[in-house]
């Protein structure tokens, strides 16, 4: 098994399953162009954000990282028409070719974006009683994952689905020994996601066009 195979099965699950589609393959051109790094979800797993918040009933939805907006759009095309979407992200550049990745797929009335650090933006959101979310996705720094975690539960309610991208790392992340700060921020992430009482949480390793990594998903059960 490699990852020549891996891309073979994921073109072919994407070909499936994934038509393409012209506002999701435009953000796609857009963010090349703009030189972002190509690090979003993959189309097979953008259609599983959608169906997952599809599932949920997600009217309100809170992503922390954006980059070009890809899986923001996957994410808000799954809300009614009077859904909401945050999305939060550090990087001007990014937030600029997100805003109008998103503007272009006729998302802007239900997309709002919040430039700044997230960990200076959620306990905005919290300040403003924005929430309680139906569905968080973290994709942002991963170092950022512990400290994000705190806040992606009081923004939420009993019933919340949170995911979390990249909780695997090719499998570093059973490597205590890791050195790499973005390994050691989900070892503490899936630590404390593990004893965090207040969700009920596992994670699914994933192979793909993007390798081999995996996402973290829980409910949060206690009440508020
Ligand atoms: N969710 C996107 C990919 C996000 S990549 C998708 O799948 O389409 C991670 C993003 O997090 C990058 O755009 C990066 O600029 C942003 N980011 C990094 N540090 C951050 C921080 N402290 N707060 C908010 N966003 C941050
Ligand atoms: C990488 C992948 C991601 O999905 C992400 O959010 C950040 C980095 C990567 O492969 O480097
Ligand atoms: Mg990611």
């Amino acid at each position: 098994m490699s990852q020549d195979q891996w891309t073979i099965v994921d073109d072919y699950i994407a070909d499936l399953f994934v038509p393409h589609d012209p506002a999701l393959d435009a953000a796609l051109a857009a963010s090349v162009a703009a030189g972002l790094p190509a690090i979003q979800v993959s189309p097979a797993q953008g259609k599983m954000l959608n169906l997952l918040a599809r599932i949920q009933g997600a009217r309100n939805i809170l992503e922390i990282g954006t980059l070009g907006g890809y899986s923001t759009i996957w994410l808000a095309r799954a809300l009614p028409a009077d859904g909401r979407l945050i999305t939060l992200e550090a990087d001007a550049k990014h937030a600029e070719i997100a805003r109008a990745n998103i503007a272009n797929a006729g998302l802007a009335d239900i997309v709002e974006l919040r430039l700044g650090r997230a960990i200076d933006t959620l306990p905005q959101l919290a300040a403003e009683g924005r929430g309680p979310f139906d569905l968080i996705f973290i994709d942002a720094d991963k170092p950022g994952y512990p400290a994000y975690l705190d806040w992606v539960v009081k923004l939420s309610r009993r019933g919340s689905l949170i995911i979390a991208d990249n909780v695997v790392r090719k499998g570093e992340v059973s490597n205590p020994a890791s050195a790499d700060p973005n390994v050691q921020g989900v070892q503490r992430f899936n630590q404390l996601l593990a004893a965090d009482l207040r969700v009920s949480s596992t994670v699914i390793q994933t192979v793909g066009c993007k390798g081999y990594d995996g996402f973290a998903l829980g409910v949060v059960i206690a009440g508020q």
